[in-house]
């Protein structure tokens, strides 16, 4: 395997660990996010819902926070794992989250149980997106 394809090895079988630990009684649809942030960490997360059930957050979510909270600002490539046939790319919401703090070219990586299935651009998932730079002007 190629150092690239061993990277991203790690960061499904980093996202999929995460998804088991996610906490999802009233969806039953967990889904595990795994960052890797421009200085190699890995951070990662899983849904976590409550009974106020619009109240929960997404696994993306929980990556995003945990790299903050350890100083990271910068994503270089996401994987986000779901079950099921559908590709589970993030919600618009959590596009809008990685957007914070990636770049257009950044990977968003979308796996099911058996691996990854499709990698998009950021740019293609969130398409002439507003950012930091917008508040600059
Ligand atoms: N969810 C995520 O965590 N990430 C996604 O990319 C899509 C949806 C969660 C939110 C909720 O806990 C459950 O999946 C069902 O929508």
């Amino acid at each position: 395997m190629s150092k690239n394809a061993d990277v991203l090895a790690d960061l499904f079988a980093a996202a999929k660990a995460a998804q088991a630990m996610a906490y999802v009684p009233y969806s039953n649809f967990p889904v595990g996010a795994a960052l890797r942030a421009s200085d190699g960490t890995v951070y990662v997360g899983g849904n976590v819902e409550n009974a106020a059930f619009p109240e929960g957050w997404c696994a993306e979510t929980s990556a995003i926070a945990a790299m903050v909270a350890a100083g990271g600002r910068r994503i270089a490539e996401i994987c986000v794992i779901g079950n099921g046939a559908a590709l589970c790319t993030p919600c618009g919401g959590c596009r809008q989250r990685i957007r914070e703090f990636a770049d257009a070219a950044t990977r968003v990586h979308i796996a099911g149980p058996e691996g990854v299935r499709a990698s998009f651009t950021l740019a293609a998932l969130l398409p002439e997106s507003f950012g930091p730079g917008h508040l600059k002007a």
